[in-house]
């Protein structure tokens, strides 16, 4: 019989590949992933600490497992609870008292060994906890086979940061800047080509820091290792995600101008605007820096679309502060953006400032961030109407015989098209922005298939 297992995922994109990685783990010990909680043997949230908000929802969550678990030992059976990623790895001890729901605690770093920590969980009177920082990689010991879903893959490259920037908590929960070798990258790469993957975003929390081992010795940077993978025969399409401004060196801008495969979106988080504020943050680069810094890129690879993450809020952000963000912003365009207001997170430098930020200001400048940002990404969006994209087409719309692919500036198309299209590089000329997706039409039967087009996705 096999034994029914249900992830959730919480986060960012690296989640999503630990995830992944979990289920690959478990899968030899007959573990089949399901959709919903239900039922499932095992359940594992992989959970975010990067924001109070995000750590907060675990505990709802595992709330609402709370009966599904009593139910199902009512029944004679057993749902075993397991929390992953950085809220358990911030945690840990914490969480066993507070959620006694709970049977395994792993960190981001020992997920590797979840096959013998839910051995032990069986056995075990109360929790199992593991959030040890090993000195031998987990990616050494992460299964060679791994479940492709769709054209499209993250491949984790580079882990952990060293930057402390003084509000995150990714330092402490990811542990130290770490870069997986070349070699080993390249042969997940040729994997996932060979089980039909058109595309692969390489993952990392300080990705264009990743300086690895090369295949025959000596030290590769971030482009090389975007060179060669752009000569993975069937590879057509590299992004990578996240990055900092500090370590775009200028090989990896000249590669943005050279490599076909590398597309022309760049997730380059500044945070904030003002000096000030990113000098408290220790960012270590100005807002002229990251101006420089764009046009640079941009420079290299005139299309460019520009994507960002913002704080608003840090300690001590006065109005002035917040206008240069705003100012920073429509010195820039972004095609998109990601803005969060500040919270503090414990045992990070910030959260013990003085000058905290009210709520109801913090509130009021993300709604004017947002505002100006959301009309920059209309702004983008609209600018595509008329023009025929490559599509590469990776799930079904919610119509019939729609598909849903990505621009090549990562905005999500669909169109009514074959599915003998899907996991296809297609040209798609788009007839309409909307806010999240632009529709299309295959070209050159454009005018004949855009009728179809009034369904919405
Ligand atoms: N408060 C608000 N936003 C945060 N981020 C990271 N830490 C915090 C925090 N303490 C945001 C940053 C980062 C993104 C992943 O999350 O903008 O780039
Ligand atoms: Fe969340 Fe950051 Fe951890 Fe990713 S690395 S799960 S975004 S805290």
């Amino acid at each position: 019989m096999p034994k029914k297992l249900f992830i959730k995922t919480y986060g960012c994109q690296m989640n999503v590949y630990d995830s992944g990685r979990m289920a690959d783990l478990l899968a030899p010990l007959g573990y089949e992933a399901t959709l919903t909680p239900e039922g499932a043997d095992l359940v594992i949230l992989n959970t975010c600490h990067i924001r109070e908000k995000a750590a907060e929802k675990v505990y709802s969550e595992l709330g609402r497992l709370r009966p599904l678990k009593e139910e199902r030992a009512r029944l004679g059976g057993r749902m075993m609870i397991a929390v992953a990623g950085c809220v358990a790895q911030a945690e840990g001890e914490e969480m066993i008292a507070r959620a006694p729901v709970v049977d395994l605690i792993v960190g981001p770093q020992t997920y590797h060994r979840l096959p013998e920590l839910v051995a032990r969980a069986h056995r075990a009177a109360g929790a199992v906890l593991d959030t040890d920082f090993p000195s031998e990689s987990k990616f050494d010991h992460l299964p060679e086979t791994q479940a492709v879903d769709g054209p499209t893959a993250f491949l984790s490259i580079q882990e952990g940061c060293d930057k402390f920037c003084t509000f995150c908590v990714v330092p402490y929960t990811r542990g130290a800047e770490f870069s997986r070798p070349a070699a080993a990258i390249l042969a997940e790469a040729r994997r996932l080509v060979a089980a039909g993957v058109a595309e692969i975003t390489l993952l990392g929390q300080n990705v264009n820091a990743w300086h690895g081992e090369g295949p025959g010795g000596g030290s590769w940077s971030f482009a090389r290792l975007l060179h060669a993978l752009a000569e993975v025969p069937g590879l057509e399409r590299l992004r990578y995600t996240t990055s900092h401004p500090r370590d775009m060196a200028d090989d990896l801008i000249a590669a943005h101008g050279r490599i076909e495969q590398l597309m022309p979106y760049l997730h380059l988080p500044v945070q904030s605007g003002s000096d000030a504020i990113l000098k408290a943050m220790n960012r270590r680069h100005s807002a002229d820096d990251y101006r420089r810094l764009v046009e640079r890129i941009r420079g290299a690879r005139p299309d460019i679309a520009m994507s960002c993450d913002f704080i608003v809020g840090f300690p001590g952000e006065s109005d002035a502060d917040f206008v240069a963000t705003l100012k920073l912003v429509s010195d820039i365009g972004f095609a998109s953006a990601f803005s969060f207001k500040y919270s503090p997170r414990p045992g990070t430098p910030a959260s013990g400032e003085a000058r905290q930020v009210d709520e109801t200001v913090k509130s009021e400048r993300l709604a004017a961030l947002q505002q100006l940002l959301g009309a920059q990404h209309d702004a983008f969006n609209h600018s595509m109407v008329g023009r025929t994209l490559p599509v590469l087409f990776e799930r079904h719309g919610r119509q019939d015989g729609q598909l849903i692919g990505r621009s090549p500036y990562l905005q999500a198309v669909y169109a009514t098209a074959a599915p003998a299209l899907m996991g296809r590089i297609v040209p798609v000329t788009v007839l309409e922005a909307k806010p999240n997706s632009l529709a299309g039409a295959l070209t050159p039967a454009a005018g004949a298939v855009s009728q179809h087009m009034e369904v919405g996705a």
